[in-house]
């Protein structure tokens, strides 16, 4: 089942469950792949951490869905990390490695991990930020354009590591910052908003009840993205599109949405 909304804060899909979203964005992330590959010839992606796009990227090694995708051509990066080594149980990086870079001809090359290890998270935040400057070619203040941006809904409203009332929700000139976040004691590594909003596609992946009370908060309730971080996420030129299952979808008030 997938109901199609459009309200002024993006487009929502709401499908019958994880599993049912996360095929919907498999097929989604296939369509991409293939639309960048022929156009441009790669397709440039910042990954979400966090359980959720974990079932996701499952799918996409599978052969239904790997098959389909020229793996030779496909960049990935990471929207943010924990600052711990690649291989923690707390990593992003290892969570895809495990279900996804294992098992897809993705050549290393085209694997662009957070250097999250470095004792300084600001010098990691540094290299990061050169990494992907090289890897784009840009010159000048234009931030990076990812053709495709997956994030996750954070039960407190962050996306990403902007996490609310932190300094980097201002951050508009750097493109990757290293916040130290109060509440989880430790520094992280983000994407800030500037890049995060030039994507050509960005997707909001968010499963469960537990997300019901700030799905409805971000989406339809007062605008105050210093509380609600998720409300900054508005595509400069781009498309946002929120991916979610009817238990995170069971607060929001429904408009007229067609059922598919
Ligand atoms: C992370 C993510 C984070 C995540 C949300 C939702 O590093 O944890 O990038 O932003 O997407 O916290 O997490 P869940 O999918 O686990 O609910």
């Amino acid at each position: 089942m997938k109901l199609n909304l459009r309200t002024t804060r993006g487009e929502i899909h709401i499908c019958s469950d994880l599993e049912e979203l996360s095929r919907q964005a498999a097929a989604r992330f296939v369509r991409l792949a293939n639309e960048f590959v022929t156009r441009r010839g790669s397709f440039n992606v910042a990954l979400s951490g966090g359980s959720t796009p974990r079932c996701l990227y499952t799918m996409l090694a599978s052969p239904r869905f790997r098959e389909n995708i020229d793996w030779q051509r496909v960049h990935l990066f990471w929207g943010d990390e924990r600052c711990v080594p690649p291989a923690h149980a707390e990593s992003n990086y290892r969570m895809v490695k495990e279900v996804l870079l294992s098992k897809v001809p993705i050549p290393p090359e085209n694997i662009h991990r957070m250097p999250a290890e470095k004792e300084d998270p600001q010098l990691a935040a540094i290299e990061y930020e050169r990494a992907i400057g090289e890897f784009f070619k840009l010159s000048g203040s234009e931030p990076p354009r990812f053709d495709l941006v997956l994030l996750g809904l954070g039960e407190d409203g962050h996306v990403a590591s902007l996490f609310p009332g932190t300094a980097v929700l201002d951050e508009r000139r750097g493109l990757v910052a290293a916040p130290y976040v109060e509440k989880l004691h430790a520094h992280r590594l983000t994407l800030t908003l500037p890049v995060l909003n030039h994507a050509a596609n960005i997707i909001l992946l968010v499963s469960g009840r537990a997300k019901a009370a700030i799905l409805k908060d971000v989406l339809e309730g007062k605008y105050q993205p210093d509380k609600l971080p998720a409300q900054l996420i508005k595509p400069v030129q781009g498309k946002l599109l929120w991916m979610v299952d009817k238990a995170a979808a069971s607060n929001l008030s429904l408009g007229s949405g067609d059922e598919a």
